[in-house]
């Protein structure tokens, strides 16, 4: 990423803002703490360097994504703004601020049985908000969830997120001349995106939404068994499966390249009832059809709460969130 010099005060939108501390480094920006001037108030600032056309697109996409999405688990934006320096056009997101950090990094502490399964209730929550608004993440992974001073979730990173469309039209003009409307399955194409978390039919580039169906299932699975790799240094949570000969791969990954069949085993120290550890299988299958939807998870994993009898407390029981 280019050296940039941006100065400590800035305006974004109609906030004048302090740049406090750095919080976090990502592959299309560095991510602030931030103070806003009169009042004090904490939010988080994403500077997002573009260097060319596509990625002022693409950080235009990140920001009006955001604003489409309004849920409680889904980090909300605050306002949008710019600032050039020479090197590059700066587009800055000024979101709302987690103190928790990153689930990645909250995932090397112990948690309590009832601990995940409210992030796995508020995470499902959040994924199948944002596709019933047709926007599909593309990005799921636990340095993308974020946790609030008392460690609820904030779903972030829009930054690779996209609008899909459910059903493609087609209209078709028969032998005698009518037409005729069909509705057909929109598959997206573009392959961007990280390998270690993705559905096998994302690396073949021909997928829906199933495929943010499959990397919560790595999320899910990352929760309850805590199981990593090491990427410069950086211990990342997910759900791989060791190869023989060949190394620990991300079990899409793995399906896609050595073998469709592989069922992702959970180990004798991890976390979670086998009720809840068959409801991440479920989400892990090679064919996105036999997965379950988001919403279907979300609701078995509130009838296994509410049968363990640990209740909804007010932040679980999230009302629809609203996207227009
Ligand atoms: N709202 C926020 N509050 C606290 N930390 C954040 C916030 N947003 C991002 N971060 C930190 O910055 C990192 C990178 O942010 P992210 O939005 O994922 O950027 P990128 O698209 O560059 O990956 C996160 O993993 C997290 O550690
Ligand atoms: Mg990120």
């Amino acid at each position: 990423m280019a050296q940039t010099n941006l100065p400590t005060r800035l305006q974004v939108g109609e906030k004048t803002v302090n740049i406090q501390q750095r919080l976090g480094n990502g592959a299309f920006g560095v991510v602030y703490g931030v103070e806003e001037e009169g009042t004090s108030q904490v939010y988080a600032m994403k500077d997002i360097l573009c260097l060319n056309v596509s990625a002022i697109h693409n950080a235009n996409r990140e920001a009006s994504t955001l604003n489409k999405i309004s849920h409680e688990n889904v980090i909300a934006i605050v306002s949008i703004g710019h600032f050039y320096d020479g090197v590059g056009l700066h587009k800055l997101l000024l979101t709302e601020y987690c103190s928790g950090g990153s689930l990645n990094d909250r995932l090397a502490r112990p948690s309590s049985d009832q601990q995940n399964l409210k992030w796995m209730i508020q995470i499902a929550d959040a994924v199948a908000h944002l596709h019933s608004c047709n926007v599909v993440h593309r990005d799921l992974k636990a340095d993308n969830v974020l946790l609030t001073a008392s460690e609820d979730v904030k779903l972030g990173d829009f930054g690779l997120a996209c609008e899909y469309i459910p059903l493609k039209r087609a209209d078709v003009q028969l032998y005698h001349g009518s037409w005729l409307t069909t509705y057909t399955k929109y598959y997206m194409q573009s392959r961007i995106g990280p390998i270690h978390w993705v559905a096998p039919e994302f690396l073949r580039g021909h997928y829906t939404e199933k495929a943010d169906d499959f990397s919560l299932g790595t999320l899910l699975f990352a929760i309850l068994e805590r199981d990593y790799i090491v990427i410069n240094g950086k211990a990342i949570y997910g759900a791989f499966v060791s190869v023989p000969g060949r190394g620990k791969y991300g079990v899409g990954f793995a399906m896609e390249n050595f073998d469709r069949n592989i069922r992702i085993q959970f180990s004798s120290h991890a976390q979670g009832s086998n009720a809840l550890q068959r409801n991440v299988h479920e989400l892990l299958k090679y064919n996105p059809y036999d997965r379950p939807t988001a919403q279907e998870i979300c609701n078995h994993l509130r009838a296994i709460q509410e049968n363990i009898g640990l209740g909804q407390s007010s932040t679980d029981s999230n009302e629809a969130g609203s996207c227009f």
